[in-house]
């Protein structure tokens, strides 16, 4: 029988967040951001192992308390200028079987719940291809010029926002971010083997911490969540 593992690309800086230090250690609910996502991983009874791919010039990982996540968790100092290239460096150095399960979750999505994560797995565990969590996409979409005014409204029909874990056999994701190391996520370079991942419903809450405001809201939803 194939294992799940986690895969935690967290070698990004995240410049939209205009801070010094990477975003994913700015503190958020009384812990570094990035520890959020790992508690969830490393408390799901399916995931044999959570790895965490570093920068290799990151100094602050190792600053912290991690034992409180036991030896699931595995830091790999390997991550590169992208986040396929992060993924893709990990996947190799993780050694992982070919038919080995990896869930790919991003560092700034500290509010996955562990519900959502067992609905991921049961719904992909015997799928073909794998697949990633998504929403519907819910508001109208405007398509705009480059001064900032509406060309067009687009249809939201049948369109998904795409947002993490992401689930794929550790051999097809390895020979798809091959081919492409500039995706911005792991089904886009899935799908351009010709595969169709699946999309398993979640909720907004799941969003990616990308701007200062973003913050708030997910610190909002974890204490809410820790009560
Ligand atoms: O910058 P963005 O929010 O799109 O990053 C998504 C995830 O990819 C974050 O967890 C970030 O740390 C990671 N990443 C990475 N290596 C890079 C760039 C981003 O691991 N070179």
């Amino acid at each position: 029988m194939s294992d799940f593992h986690a895969l935690v690309p967290a070698a990004g800086f995240g410049a939209r967040m205009g801070h010094e230090s990477p975003k994913q250690y700015l503190p958020l609910a009384g812990r570094p951001m990035i520890f959020h996502a790992l508690a969830t991983l490393c408390a799901c009874e399916q995931i044999s192992t959570v790895f965490v791919v570093l920068s290799p010039e990151d100094t602050q990982f190792q600053l912290y308390d991690v034992s409180r996540f036991g030896s699931k968790l595995q830091p790999l100092y390997c991550g590169g200028a992208t986040r396929a290239e992060s993924v893709l460096s990990g996947l190799l150095a993780a050694e992982l079987e070919p038919d080995d399960w990896v869930l790919v979750h991003d560092a700034a999505r500290p509010c996955l719940t562990l519900d959502y994560l067992h609905k991921l797995i049961d719904e992909l565990r015997d799928d073909a291809v794998g697949g990633l969590l998504a929403v519907p996409v819910a508001d109208t979409l405007k398509r705009a010029d480059a001064a900032g005014r509406v060309l067009r409204t687009e249809s939201r029909e049948q369109l998904w926002q795409a947002q993490t874990p992401q689930m794929f056999r550790a051999g097809l994701l390895a020979r798809a971010l091959q081919q492409d190391k500039e995706v911005t996520d792991d089904a886009s370079a899935i799908e351009a083997l010709g595969y169709q991942p699946k999309l398993v419903a979640c909720e907004p809450t799941n969003f990616k911490v990308t701007y200062p405001q973003d913050r708030l809201l997910a610190e909002l939803l974890l204490n809410q969540k820790n009560k």
